[in-house]
């Protein structure tokens, strides 16, 4: 098999985490004889300060002729001063919708060995496994008209959806809930919103179309309790593009850190892969970067766009095999009641590296 994957690791620990991900996804390629044809390329803060643009048109052509994209993060402080259009952010969502992947997967999965590092108790969240699907391409972050007036001073943000957009990101939604625990809860705030009710009324009606599924409708405050409170009882959870946003955030508390997230943007011409995370400036160039949220990504590029599941699958049970023997990165070992052993980004990524060869090579 080959696959030809865009790198655009970006800034802040987007290099760190997206190194050992791609360390990572060689060896597995080289050990089932399958070839990873990468390219790098530039988004995000250093190609503004390098190219003058949130995503060069040299980045863009090469990530719409890759199979997939693999994205570290994008943001830094020096930029916060910024219009939203000039922004390292800005270059992220136009390649978002340049590739046109609309339904973005965030998995959040609760590692038993992480439960320490929750506030919540084990027996909450000990086998806790969601899938969020994020609608990646509406809402408010694209949505017009959307201005800061500043001689008026009035700013506005637009929340627009169509029915097709909610159709086409509901059927994926229910197709994967299909796969999973035939569960689907979609959250919205039709309590308040037209643009919530036009959603809950069209997931009700492609709910037909999957008489199998179990649906439920929350409104996003309640969800966002509930959540923490039972996280057992979530399967799939379909929402829009910010509620995605903050409720995935939301679900490190359950998976013990940020760092752990991974995911996948599917549906549109070539899929995007980005850890959860953004680019954590407080702890860029410190080697304290949690790189298993990234590596996960891998595992999702080799499922969605390789095919390869059971070399998706031995990544994830790599990871945990590393986190069953107690090797953490600082941000998995707040309280260190075991003695864990603390690793850096790099020896981390080494860590896997080494599982997955040792499971490779034994298979
Ligand atoms: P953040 O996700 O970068 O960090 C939030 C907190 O989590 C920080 O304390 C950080 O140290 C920690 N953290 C995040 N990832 C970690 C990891 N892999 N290992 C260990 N700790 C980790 O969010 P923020 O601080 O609100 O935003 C920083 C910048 O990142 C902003 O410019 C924001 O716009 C951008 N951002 C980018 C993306 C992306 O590119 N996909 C996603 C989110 C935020
Ligand atoms: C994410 C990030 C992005 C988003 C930002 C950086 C544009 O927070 O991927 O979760 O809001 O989608
Ligand atoms: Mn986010």
């Amino acid at each position: 098999m080959k696959l030809k994957i865009l790198i655009t690791a970006g800034d802040g620990i987007g290099p760190e985490v997206t190194n050992e991900a791609v360390s990572v996804l060689k060896e597995v390629a080289q050990l089932g004889g399958h070839t990873l044809a990468l390219d790098h390329k530039r988004i995000g803060g250093v190609a503004i300060v390098n190219d003058g643009s949130p995503l060069p048109a040299d980045t863009l052509a090469a990530a719409l002729d890759s199979d997939a994209v693999l994205l570290g993060a994008v943001g830094g402080n020096e930029f916060n001063s910024l219009p939203p259009d000039k922004r390292p952010e800005a270059g992220l969502l136009q390649l978002r919708a340049a590739l046109g992947g609309f339904a973005n997967l965030r998995p959040a999965f609760a590692f038993k060995e992480l439960a320490v590092n929750s506030p919540l108790r084990p027996e909450i969240i000990d086998g806790a496994d969601i899938l969020f699907v994020r609608e990646l391409l509406g809402g408010l972050y694209f949505g017009q008209p959307r201005e800061w007036n500043k001689a008026t001073n009035e700013a506005w943000n637009t929340m627009r959806y169509t029915k097709d957009e909610v159709a086409r990101v509901a059927r994926i939604a229910f197709q994967l809930a299909g796969k999973r625990r035939k569960k689907l809860t979609s959250v919205d705030k039709a309590n308040v919103l037209e643009v919530s009710q036009l959603w809950r009324a069209t997931v009700n009606e492609i709910a037909k179309e999957f008489p199998e599924i179990a649906v439920e409708h929350q409104y996003v405050d309640a969800m966002s309790m509930h959540l923490m409170n039972q996280p057992k009882n979530y399967d799939v959870v379909l929402t829009e593009n910010l509620f995605g946003d903050i409720l995935s955030d939301e679900s490190a508390v359950i998976t013990g850190s940020l760092g752990m997230l991974p995911s996948a943007t599917i549906g549109g011409k070539v899929n995007l892969y980005e850890p959860v995370h953004g680019s954590a400036p407080d702890i860029a160039g410190k080697g304290l970067a949690n790189p298993l949220g990234a590596i996960l990504t891998g595992a999702l590029i080799l499922r969605h766009s390789g095919g390869l599941e059971a070399e998706a699958a031995t990544i994830e049970t790599s990871v945990r095999k590393v986190l069953e023997q107690g090797f953490r990165t600082p941000d998995l070992a707040r309280s260190n009641p075991q003695g864990f052993t603390v690793l850096s980004t790099t020896e981390m990524g080494a860590k896997v590296r080494e599982t997955v060869k040792a499971s490779l090579v034994n298979a």
